[in-house]
């Protein structure tokens, strides 16, 4: 008789990229008093815990970053780029309409004939690529997946509007996710909500060879603000239970990095010590679908989170979207 024997994934590199461009608060401050827009360090710092952002040169895109984050996760991973049977790349920011940002970054890195598709679900990007990537290497459709979430928000960003453009930052975060005997990946659990399509959205496209419509980023962040606190504890609690695990067993928190506020309130629910969650949302900015690689690549770098360790991955956005992926890296 023939016996299944259980396949996971797990992470077994991760790396990061950020474009050497530094901004602080009160560079970007300087930067829109010349244009009359008045902000400052302080209301960003309070406001935020945002202190600086890095943005990529016009020349630079969401691939080319990906693309370095993806060499520094091979080779933590001691992996081949050649043994990549899968890649998917989050980003709202493509380098083009189509192809995907993820085929680019398959012919960047010489990989051949793999599958390689985007996914976009803004700030909750990454867990929703991880949760795919997890689901094909469980079903045996994949071995070794390249996930990446990378973005230039900088290009959509209206630096007219100090409501939005004081937040986000460009950056790029990989993992490799290999399958394995042992898990890896414990839960995850994915969800949208579609009737919130406006609070935080670029409501603009190409067509005729034109841009219709709007370009660039708008958000209600008092919206999105008081959705996120709420769906973040409720999807955190939701794949604990499908983990069979509780609150004391998460030894890192890595949540979307958007604003310390949002994370202190979601630590505070889960009744965690802000010094178990992972921040680099001071350093970084709001990144989107890069955040969540990022700061758990900048972590692993660091030395605080370790090998066997269980972390929870948590990301809220457009769409609006949230979800939640839990390990054991
Ligand atoms: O990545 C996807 C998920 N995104 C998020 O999670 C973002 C969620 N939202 C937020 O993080 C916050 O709502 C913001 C940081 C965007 C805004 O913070 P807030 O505490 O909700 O501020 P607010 O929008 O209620 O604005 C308060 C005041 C307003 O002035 P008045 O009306 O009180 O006179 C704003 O005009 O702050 C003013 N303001 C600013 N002042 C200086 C807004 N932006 C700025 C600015 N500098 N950059």
């Amino acid at each position: 008789m023939k016996t299944s024997i259980p396949r996971y994934s797990r992470i077994s590199g991760t790396g990061s990229f950020l474009p050497p461009k530094r901004l602080t608060n009160d560079d970007l401050a300087a930067q829109l008093a010349a244009d009359g827009i008045e902000t400052s360090d302080q209301w960003i710092v309070e406001r935020t815990g945002i202190r600086a952002r890095h943005f990529a040169a016009p020349d630079v895109t969401s691939s080319d970053l990906a693309v370095e984050a993806a060499k520094l996760a091979l080779a933590a991973a001691d992996c081949d780029a050649a043994s990549i049977d899968l890649i998917i790349v989050e980003t709202s920011t493509p380098d083009m309409v189509f192809p995907s940002a993820a085929c680019m970054v398959q012919q960047k890195l010489g990989i051949k004939g793999c599958p390689a598709f985007d996914v976009q679900a803004v700030c909750s990007g990454f867990v929703y690529a991880l949760a795919v990537a997890d689901s094909m290497i469980k079903t045996g459709a994949a071995n070794k997946a390249l996930v990446i979430g990378a973005e230039v928000f900088s290009r959509i960003l209206d630096f007219k509007d100090r409501t939005t453009c004081v937040l986000f930052g460009d950056g790029a975060g990989a993992v490799v996710l290999e399958a394995s005997a042992t898990p890896g990946i414990l839960a995850s659990e994915l969800h949208a909500d579609g009737r919130h399509v406006d609070i935080l959205c670029v409501p603009g496209t190409v067509a005729g060879g034109k841009v219709l419509g709007d370009p660039l980023l708008k958000m209600d962040g008092p919206a999105v603000f008081k959705l996120a606190v709420g769906v973040l504890e409720d999807v955190a609690r939701g794949v604990l239970a499908k983990a069979e695990r509780t609150d004391a067993d998460i030894d890192w928190l890595i949540p979307h990095q958007a604003n310390i506020r949002i994370m202190q309130s979601t630590a505070k629910k889960l009744k965690l010590p802000m010094d178990k969650v992972i921040v680099t949302v001071h350093e970084h900015g709001n990144t989107s679908a890069a955040s969540i690689p990022l700061a758990l690549d900048v972590a692993v770098r660091s030395g605080k989170v370790k090998q066997g360790d269980t972390v929870l991955l948590e990301g809220v956005g457009g769409g609006f979207t949230w979800g939640a992926v839990l390990l054991d890296l």
